[in-house]
């Protein structure tokens, strides 16, 4: 079976670490581990600035038909300072296909890379499962008055039963896979109505399943327990702005914002694939940006297409280029962008 797969690099690093991903992709297929056909799309700001348009209908619904997965690089350009493409196209993409799974591994692969003092004892290896529909992200909201001294905006933060129950399931059952604790992180005391409602449908899912172990953390406690004793943690579920920042401390455990990949999916439907990381206009066109979590969510594409000996090729891969120092400047080595991806094809084809 071909797994067709859209590229979208979009803006800044984004097309640059793609490439790469690409690359890593081509050289599996090329080995025989996967059949895969690659399409490239022009949307990011570029797109938007000289045609007006963020993603049109047909082209979302070219992406949701004649895909099986997106591989996304990043959007943010300082000409759109509003960032409303950005928006559109991404946060787009994440509700209008309901990648209601915002899936966010945090693995140290080099305990050089770690900044925690407990480096090389304690194992930084956890999830964090990121509802992706709801919360802050819905755009909704008022603003009163703007300009005035009485100015007044709000934003709405939403939580549905539908929506908390399905991530909080999806995490209980990666919870079951890999044998590990469940934490949710909520701030339940200061905003009593939508984490109320979260913490009740945890209590009810972690009921149905007895072995496994589960808690229910504050997210203020838990971002310094995620730092002071990392290894603590298996599987932790959050709603969509917790998660966002969570995701960002905890690439820096692990190396930075170049390590940390993620997987946007609802499963058996649809999913788009990228860093966690933005589009580093303060880096763009040096040749400093990281490909490793470009190439690692390239992986996560591929294990959840079912290619699983490809995506450990691309992992080992990546470990191996950590292990020999083919790094890039963020993570104290001098290769180039390029030079990491080229080096990463040709050891997954087997030349190095
Ligand atoms: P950022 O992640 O782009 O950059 C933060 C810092 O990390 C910068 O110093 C950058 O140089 C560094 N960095 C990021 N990725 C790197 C890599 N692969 N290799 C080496 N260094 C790397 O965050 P920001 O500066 O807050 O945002 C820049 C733009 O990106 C904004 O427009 C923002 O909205 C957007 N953004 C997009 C996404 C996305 O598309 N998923 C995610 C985050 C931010
Ligand atoms: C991320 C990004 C996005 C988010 C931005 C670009 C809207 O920070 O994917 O982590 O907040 O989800
Ligand atoms: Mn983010």
């Amino acid at each position: 079976m071909t797994v067709r797969i859209a590229v979208i690099g979009g803006d800044g690093i984004g097309p640059e670490v793609t490439e790469q991903a690409s690359r890593a992709l081509s050289a599996a297929a090329g080995q025989g581990l996967v059949d895969l056909e690659l399409t490239e799309y022009p949307h990011g700001a570029e797109h938007y600035l000289s045609t007006g348009e963020t993603l049109s209908d047909e082209a979302f619904e070219r992406l949701r038909d004649d895909h099986d997965a997106i591989l996304f690089g990043a959007v943010g350009d300082p000409r759109v300072p509003g960032g409303e493409h950005a928006r559109d196209l991404l946060l787009g993409l994440r509700f209008r296909l309901d990648l209601f799974i915002n899936r966010r591994p945090l693995t140290l692969r080099a305990p050089d890379l770690s900044p925690l003092k407990s480096a090389g004892t304690a194992p930084v290896d956890f999830v964090i499962y990121r509802e992706n529909t709801e919360g802050l992200y819905t755009g909704e909201g008022t603003l009163e008055g703007e300009g005035t001294p009485e100015e007044r905006a709000t934003s709405v933060g939403l939580a549905t039963r539908r929506g908390v129950e399905r991530i909080v399931r999806a995490a209980f059952d990666r919870g079951v896979e890999l044998g590990v604790r469940v934490t949710l992180a909520d701030k339940a005391n200061a905003v009593p109505h939508m984490f109320g409602l979260w913490r009740r449908i945890f209590a009810e899912i972690a009921d149905e399943h007895p072995s496994v172990e589960s808690e229910m953390r504050y997210v203020d406690a838990l971002a310094m327990e995620m730092v002071r004793i990392p290894e603590r943690f298996g599987v932790i579920v959050t709603s969509n702005l917790l998660g966002d920042i969570l995701s960002d401390l905890g690439a820096e455990l692990v190396g930075g914002p170049g390590l940390a990949p993620s997987a946007n999916v609802n499963p058996g439907r649809h999913g788009l694939y990228e860093p966690v990381h933005g589009s580093a206009p303060d880096i763009v066109g040096t040749g400093r940006a990281n490909p490793f979590a470009a190439v690692l969510s390239a992986a996560l594409l591929l294990r959840d297409q079912g290619a699983v000996d490809a995506a450990s090729r691309l992992e080992d891969a990546v470990e191996s280029a950590l292990a020999e120092g083919v790094r890039t400047p963020d993570i104290g080595g001098s290769a180039t962008t390029g030079e990491v991806g080229a080096w990463l094809a040709a050891r997954i084809a087997g030349g190095k």
